[in-house]
């Protein structure tokens, strides 16, 4: 009896040491992505890229400065550009986008920007939520990251202290295993428009809020670009995002030139700047800053986006009542 209790013992001892260890490794020696040793020069070109996808094409700008949440789009508030700020409640804690404008990142290398753009480390070591798109960016062609590195330099500096994420045990631990090396893509030939669609809808996010996830957070790839996830608004509701397939109940009945107009429209006045009361629908689709996107981009997105599995899903994109305990 005494020889079962002793080897019992000794199991429960290996498997503490078991558990000790693995948790050692996943917060210590995790994630293991190095910075790489490189200096972006900054050309003009660049800049002009940068600028294009910072505050357009990826709409770096929607979640690192401070929003009009009263305004039809969250649109800027003026003199906020990459303060960062922006909270995001989440089931396992709140998110928050940090400062990414010089004043906070200035003395980052090149190669640390790069990493936390298209791996999710950030200059002390520590994984980034991919709530932030780097498994997006990091299928972006070298050549884009580099022009968003020399776009973040011309920032203006703003003193923002913005406290950490706060992430609970075991996701907190669990996140280190995430971060990976880039897999860039070259940008395709933009007379393939269905190629070239899907490198701007990989660029943009498109599929990050219009694909539904499970309740383990995981994107329901069968369900790609179905649409569902609700977008809490602090006017009050949620929006939801809509079946962007190219079903009938999706865009399928929707023409190139609708599409386009869809984005296009939200360069208008009538829509800049359209007040949002209580109760009132507002989207989380940030439609001002896409509306500035090139005609052929957008095109090329509605190629790709109608080149898709057609999914039959319908949503209503606002949901008044919506609450957190749904
Ligand atoms: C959907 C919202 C969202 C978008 C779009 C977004 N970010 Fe982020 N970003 C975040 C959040 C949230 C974090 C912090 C994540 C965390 O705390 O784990 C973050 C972290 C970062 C960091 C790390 C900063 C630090 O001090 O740790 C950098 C750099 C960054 N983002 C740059 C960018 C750039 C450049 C783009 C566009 C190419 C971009 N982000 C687009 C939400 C976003
Ligand atoms: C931050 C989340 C978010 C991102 C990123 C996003 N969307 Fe949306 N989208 C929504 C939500 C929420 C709605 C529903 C509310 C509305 O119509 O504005 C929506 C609506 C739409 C609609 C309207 C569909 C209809 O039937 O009326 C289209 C088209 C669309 N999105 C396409 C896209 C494309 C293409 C991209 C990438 C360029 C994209 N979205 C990125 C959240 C998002």
């Amino acid at each position: 009896m005494k020889r079962v209790w002793r080897i019992l013992l000794v199991l429960v001892v290996l498997l503490l040491v078991v558990l000790a260890g693995g948790y050692l490794y996943l917060s210590t020696f995790l994630p293991r992505v190095e910075a790489p040793d490189i200096t972006v020069e900054v050309t003009p070109d660049r800049i002009e890229r940068g600028a294009y996808l910072f505050n357009h094409a990826a709409a770096c700008i929607d979640c690192h400065s401070q929003r009009n949440d009263n305004l039809f789009g969250h649109p800027l508030q003026e003199g906020t550009v990459g303060m960062g700020g922006h909270e995001w409640q989440m089931p396992f804690g709140v998110l928050r986008s940090p400062n990414i404008t010089p004043a906070a990142i200035g003395d980052w290398t090149d190669g640390e920007l790069y990493r936390a753009i298209v791996s999710g480390v950030n200059a002390d070591g520590d994984a980034l939520f991919p709530l932030m798109p780097w498994p997006n960016y990091a299928k972006m062609s070298r050549e884009d990251i580099y022009s968003i590195i020399a776009y973040m330099k011309t920032l203006e500096p703003i003193e923002n202290e913005v406290p950490d994420s706060e992430i609970s045990f075991p996701l907190s631990l669990i996140m280190n295993t995430m971060p990976t090396e880039p897999d860039h893509q070259p940008i395709p030939d933009k007379d393939d428009l269905v190629a070239y669609g899907k490198y701007v809808v990989t660029v943009s996010s498109c599929s990050d809020c219009h694909t539904p996830m499970d309740d383990r957070g995981q994107f329901m790839m069968d369900q790609y670009m179905a649409g569902g996830n609700p977008f809490p608004q602090p006017t009050g509701g949620a929006a939801i995002s809509m079946n962007i397939t190219p079903h009938p109940n999706g865009i399928g009945d929707m023409s190139e030139a609708e599409f386009i107009h869809l984005f296009k429209m939200y360069s208008d006045s009538a829509y800049v700047h359209k007040p949002v009361g209580n109760g009132d629908f507002n989207s989380e689709m940030p439609w001002l800053y896409y509306a500035e996107m090139d005609t052929l981009d957008i095109k090329a997105m509605y190629a790709y986006l109608m080149s898709l599995e057609p999914i039959d899903k319908k949503h209503d994109r606002y949901d008044p009542e919506w609450t957190a305990a749904k």
